[in-house]
C-alpha cells in the first residue's frame, strides 16, 4: 500500500550546529500538517529562529532529513532554492522591507521575479495590499509607514504569490497590542483559506488561549 504523507513540513532528526561549541538544535522532529497552524515558542537562544531558518534554506541542517511541500529540502542544490522561496513565505521581526520603495513596489518584486505579466502584477498586489487595508498607501515609501503598517506590508509581500506554507519569526516583536492583534487577525485569516502557519514567538499571551498546538523548544530540543 502507497503511504500518503499529509505532513507538509517534516523534520527527522535534524540538528544544527553553527561552532564547535554551540548546538542551536539537537535531533528535532517534527511534523506539520497541512493547514496546520502551530505556534513554536521557547526562550531567547532556544532555536526558533534556526528551525525557520532550515525551512527555508537561510541555513543548511548539520544532521538530519527535512521535507518541505514534498521536497527533500536538505539535499536542495542552491539553484533549487528559488523554487522552494516561491512555495514559503517569510515574515520577520524587523519586516525587512526596501524602505526607499513603494509599498506597491515591496509587494510587487516577488511576483515580477515569478515572470508574471505587468497587468496580472498590477491585480494582485492592488487586492493584496486592499487585504491588509492599506490600498490608500499604495504609492507612499515603506519608510514613512508606521511599525504596525510595515509589518501588513511585509505579510502582504510574503502571501502574495500565495505560498501554501508561511513562516513568521516574532512578526509581533515589534508592534503594540493593537498592532499584534491585527496581524493576528490577519494569520487567522490566511490560515481559515487554507495556509499552513508556523508562528515562531515567545510571547506568551499570543497563544495562552489558544486551541493551537504550541511546540516548544528549550536549548535547541523540542520538549513536550
Ligand atoms: N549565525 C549564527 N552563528 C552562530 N551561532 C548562531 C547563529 N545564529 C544563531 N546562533 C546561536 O544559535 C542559538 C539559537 O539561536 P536562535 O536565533 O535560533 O534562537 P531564538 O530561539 O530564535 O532566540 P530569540 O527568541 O532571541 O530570537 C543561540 O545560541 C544563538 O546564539
Ligand atoms: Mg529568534
Amino acid at each position: 500500500m502507497k503511504y500518503i504523507d499529509s505532513a507538509i513540513v517534516k523534520l527527522t532528526d535534524v540538528s544544527k550546529r553553527y561552532t564547535v561549541e554551540n548546538l542551536a538544535l539537537h535531533r528535532v522532529s517534527l511534523e506539520v500538517q497541512k493547514g496546520e497552524f502551530i505556534f513554536l515558542t521557547g526562550p531567547s537562544g532556544s532555536g526558533k529562529s534556526t528551525l525557520l531558518k532550515l525551512l527555508f534554506c537561510a541555513e543548511r541542517p548539520t544532521e538530519g532529513t527535512i521535507r518541505v511541500d514534498g521536497m527533500d529540502i536538505s539535499t536542495l542544490t542552491p539553484s533549487q532554492i528559488p523554487m522552494l522561496r516561491r512555495r514559503v513565505g517569510v515574515i520577520f521581526q524587523d519586516f525587512k522591507l526596501l524602505g526607499r520603495h513603494t509599498v506597491f513596489d515591496n509587494v510587487a518584486l516577488s511576483l515580477e521575479v515569478l515572470g508574471l505579466k505587468t497587468s496580472q502584477v498590477e491585480k494582485r498586489v492592488r487586492e493584496i495590499v486592499a487585504n491588509v487595508g492599506l490600498i490608500g498607501k499604495l504609492e507612499q515609501k515603506a519608510i514613512e509607514l508606521s511599525g504596525g503598517e510595515q509589518q501588513r506590508v511585509a505579510i502582504a509581500r510574503a502571501v502574495v504569490n500565495r505560498p501554501p506554507i508561511i513562516l513568521a519569526d516574532e512578526p509581533t516583536g515589534n508592534l503594540d497590542r493593537d498592532r499584534t492583534n491585527e496581524v493576528m487577525e490577519l494569520m487567522e485569516e490566511l490560515n481559515a483559506r487554507g495556509t499552513t502557519i508556523i508562528f515562531a514567538t515567545h510571547d506568551e499571551k499570543l497563544f495562552e488561549n489558544t486551541h493551537r498546538r504550541v511546540v516548544r523548544l528549550e536549548n535547541g530540543r523540542l520538549v513536550k
